[in-house]
């Protein structure tokens, strides 16, 4: 029997604990493969700022770097109402919002609604059948005198999406395991549209907003040394404000050089040549598996949707390549179901309070009819953990490119999702990897700080469109498709 020490400032604290000679082996790979020091950290930092920068470019590279035209920073005094629709990775959202007299005050009124499963394979029309029925409850418990046709709707789409006008949209790709023919390569502006129209709900869409776009501009609402929007959530991604003269794809457009211009990097795709991440055999896996193969390495490594399947690829790994090395005579065919472990099963295992894991041993039990020992229970909280960790260390090499890429010293980060908001440790984590990329000395009070985000596909959204028929009616065109479609919502 070995002792090992907890590695991490985030790892378990307490006695050490004994392993028998087997498990140490495998803890050990697992801990070679997942682990990531601060020279790799680094490393991909730097890469990460050159594709930023590639994506920016005529020729493009992996990071799509979409220009989103929202142009500006809120003031604070926006006013009016909004409707906003929220289609992120797990839920749908409908709220209305109203920007008060109050300067950054709002009321929200919003109903959440669960997207069935089936729905992320389903076909087109269900999607947007679904999405109607979803915000034409919401109007008749809400709106029955309402003119719909001056309430301008955010539609927050949380995927790729190339905007030509903010008030379309032509998906790139679908991403967090959705996978509905005939959406991609399509603006997906118009069929919204049309099915409200046909429900008698004329509903004009003011602006197309990305979930990060949203939380960048609803965070600086309220804080304005706000310069980055980020979601760790079912996916990844972050958004900042770029100058239009340091975007080469859009010179010929002549806009005036030093115009702001928001940008959704979708920087889930970083990395996709696979250069410089660190991948593992499991990663191989879960790519080969999707719908997608080749898309978005960066997030498959770093987003909620995948650590309770690295998790579960890991331990299958050692139940059929190290015969009788885990869990010997146990039934594991549970385990062999895909996608059966969310992130909530690692963070629960991670949080388990007991120093002999009892939590984690009821979870096996209820979820996989499995009855680990004591030693195979330190092994399932190691993997956690490692797991855990990466994901965080990698995600804030996003952080840290994005302020490299823009010399931004110091600045605040508003974060919003799932991973963010709730997975044990995960701020903790990444606030370490960004000391150790940037350079600050221990002393140095952090000058990069990731923190909890304002509601940014609801405000965000509802600012976006607000800002956008601000500016239109301003006098400020950019990227608006039409100007008699906007007058209406004037
Ligand atoms: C999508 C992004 C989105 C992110 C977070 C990714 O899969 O491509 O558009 O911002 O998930 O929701």
């Amino acid at each position: 029997m070995v002792g090992i020490g907890p590695k991490h400032p985030q790892s378990r604290k307490g006695s050490m604990h004994e392993l028998p000679q087997n498990l140490l082996g495998p803890i050990h790979d697992f801990e070679k493969a997942f682990t990531v020091d601060r020279s790799k950290l680094k490393e991909i930092v730097n890469h990460f700022v050159k594709e930023l920068e590639k994506g920016l470019s005529v020729e493009g590279g992996n990071i799509p770097m979409n220009v989103t035209w929202v142009l500006d920073f809120p003031d604070g005094h926006e006013r009016g109402t909004y409707l906003a629709l929220d289609m992120g990775g797990t839920n749908l959202r409908v709220c209305e919002i109203t920007l008060t007299e109050e300067k950054g005050a709002f009321d929200i009124t919003q109903s959440k609604y669960k997207m069935p499963e089936e729905l992320r394979t389903g076909t087109a029309e269900e999607l947007w059948e679904y999405i109607a029925d979803c915000l034409q409850q919401f109007i008749e418990a809400h709106h029955e005198e309402a003119n719909l046709a001056k309430l301008p709707l955010g539609f927050t789409f949380s995927y790729p999406a190339t905007q030509e006008y903010i008030d379309h949209g032509i998906l790139q790709r679908w991403t967090k395991g959705f996978d509905i023919d005939g959406v991609e390569g399509q603006d997906v502006v118009p069929p919204l549209e049309e099915i409200l129209k046909k429900r008698g709900l004329p509903i004009k869409v003011a602006a197309l907003i990305n979930d990060t776009t949203g939380t960048l501009i609803a965070s600086s609402y309220t804080d304005s040394a706000m310069k980055i929007g980020c979601i760790f959530g079912t996916g990844v991604n972050a958004a900042y404000m770029e100058n239009a003269g340091s975007i080469p794809k859009i010179a010929h457009m002549n806009l005036p050089a030093d115009m702001p211009v928001a940008i959704n990097c979708e920087y889930g795709a970083f990395d996709n040549e696979h250069v410089v991440l660190p991948l593992t055999k499991y990663d191989d896996i879960i790519d080969r598996d999707s719908p997608r193969p080749g898309q978005q390495a960066f997030e498959k490594m770093t987003a909620g949707l995948y650590l309770g399947e690295i998790f579960r690829l890991a331990l299958l790994d050692l139940i059929d390549n190290r015969a009788g090395l885990i869990f010997n005579g146990q039934d594991v065919s549970k385990l062999r179901k895909p996608y059966l472990l969310d992130a909530s099963f690692l963070a629960n295992i991670e949080e388990d309070p007991y120093e002999n894991l009892t939590e984690t041993l009821d979870l096996f039990e209820r979820t996989l009819n499995i009855r680990p020992t004591q030693p195979e229970l330190e092994l399932i909280r190691r993997l956690a953990e490692l797991i855990g960790t990466r994901a965080a260390r990698l995600s804030a090499c996003g952080v840290a490119a994005i302020c490299t890429k823009k010399n931004i010293d110091s600045c605040h980060v508003g974060a919003d999702g799932s991973v963010f908001t709730k997975y044990p440790h995960f701020k903790e984590r990444g606030a370490q990897a960004l000391r150790e990329i940037l350079d600050w000395a221990p002393t140095e009070k952090d000058k990069v700080s990731i923190m909890a985000a304002e509601d940014g596909s609801g405000v965000g959204a509802a600012l976006i469109a607000a800002l956008t028929l601000k500016r239109v009616k301003a006098g400020n065109l950019y990227g608006v498709r039409n100007m008699d479609d906007m007058k209406t919502l004037l």
